[in-house]
């Protein structure tokens, strides 16, 4: 007899964070369909993501910023029982140059996934946040109750405003239930090396930038800033293995359909509680890779904050959920991943 499996919708579950979630919920017995446009993404992920566990996850082609496709795909879909939202732009730089661009498609995005959630009474989201809503930190490390700042990128502001949305919806809906997971610095792949980061064009993030410098398609990383005040003088960050992250997402799933969330509306930090250099980073790469990393000392990048790292002690306690993978792994998986799809991009 076959056991109904749960629904989940996963929107932008062909990119990053999205596939390496979809993983954790189809290897957790869920049923899993996809909501893309693959603007920023592509659709060799779900026959990846068959590869990796054996299951389909089911796939909508959608334009969520399209209110009548976004109608279509969830009455289709209307026996879900949650949504998990990742689809959104996230190119910092990117965001300071086109943020009408960046506030249309995150926030009409988002409102039209919570509209048809409503609409057809799936009330449950997991949404996909980030440790930039809290701006630069006055105290260390980050808790949920650190003070919530003006962003410094139009990115993170969208990743604000639509925590804001999401609290005023689950306020005026009580059977409405809605999660926040501030992502500090995702890194890593899947330990198959089938699904990883895949940034379009020159990447804004630390570790695809080595990768692909190491593989020879950048001639060097740059550091940007070495005189802040840290260890190396190089900025802290609090990188969690993607698979630690996808994990958590589960978890979170699980807390919000056991009916034990308190308030129908929190917010948890992902991270590990650790703090890294750049200058660390690279030498753990240079270490593990068996590689010379060609890098150069420059200017500070505008709007980078000088040290971030979580405490996720309120994730532990609620979700049941720690970070467990460590640096070596991050940086080793994240590896594998470039030299794998650069192999056979190459064929
Ligand atoms: C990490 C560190 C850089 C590139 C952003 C977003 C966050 C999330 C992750 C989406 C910093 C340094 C980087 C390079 C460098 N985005 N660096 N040379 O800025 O902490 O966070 O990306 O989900 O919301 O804010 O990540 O990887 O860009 O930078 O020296 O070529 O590496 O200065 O200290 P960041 P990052």
């Amino acid at each position: 007899m076959k056991v109904e499996r749960s629904k989940i919708i996963v929107t932008g579950g062909c990119g990053y964070i999205g596939s390496h979630t979809t993983v954790a919920l189809l290897e957790n017995g869920f049923d899993v369909v996809i909501f893309d446009d693959l603007s920023n993404s592509d659709a060799v992920i779900l026959e990846r993501i068959k590869k990796i566990t054996g299951e389909t996850a089911h796939f909508e082609l959608v334009d969520l910023k399209d209110p009548l496709a976004a109608e279509t795909a969830f009455q289709k879909h209307k026996d879900a029982l949650a949504t998990m939202h990742f689809a959104a732009y996230k190119a910092v730089g990117e965001s300071q140059q086109k943020p009408l661009t960046y506030y249309r498609n995150n926030l009409f995005g988002l409102i039209n996934t919570i509209n048809y959630q409503l609409e057809n009474n799936i009330n449950n989201l997991i949404f996909s946040s980030s440790a930039t809503v809290y701006g630069e930190p006055d105290i260390l490390p980050i808790s949920e109750e650190s003070e919530i700042k003006r962003p410094f990128s139009v990115y993170g502001n969208t990743k604000k405003m639509a925590e804001e949305i999401l609290q005023d919806i689950t306020s005026a809906n009580d059977d409405f239930s809605g999660i926040s997971l501030r992502y500090f610095n995702p890194i890593g792949a899947h330990k198959s090396g089938l699904i990883g980061e895949l940034p379009s064009g020159i990447p804004n993030n630390l570790m695809p930038f080595i990768t692909q410098t190491a593989i020879g398609l950048r001639p060097e990383l740059q550091v940007y800033g070495n005189d802040y005040d840290t260890r190396d003088g190089t900025a802290l960050r609090d990188y969690i293995h993607v698979m630690d992250l996808a994990e958590a997402h589960v978890k979170a799933l699980d807390y919000m359909l056991s009916g034990t969330q308190k308030n129908n509306w929190e917010a948890f930090n992902l991270g590990t509680g650790r703090g890294q250099s750049v200058l660390e980073i690279i030498k753990s790469f240079e270490t593990i890779s068996g590689m010379k990393l060609n890098y150069r000392i420059v200017d500070r990048r505008r709007g980078d904050v000088p040290k971030l790292f979580a405490s996720s002690k309120l994730a532990e306690q609620k979700l049941n959920w720690k970070a467990r993978r460590g640096l070596d792994e991050m940086i080793r998986s994240s590896w594998v991943w470039e030299k794998k799809y650069r192999g056979d991009v190459s064929k």
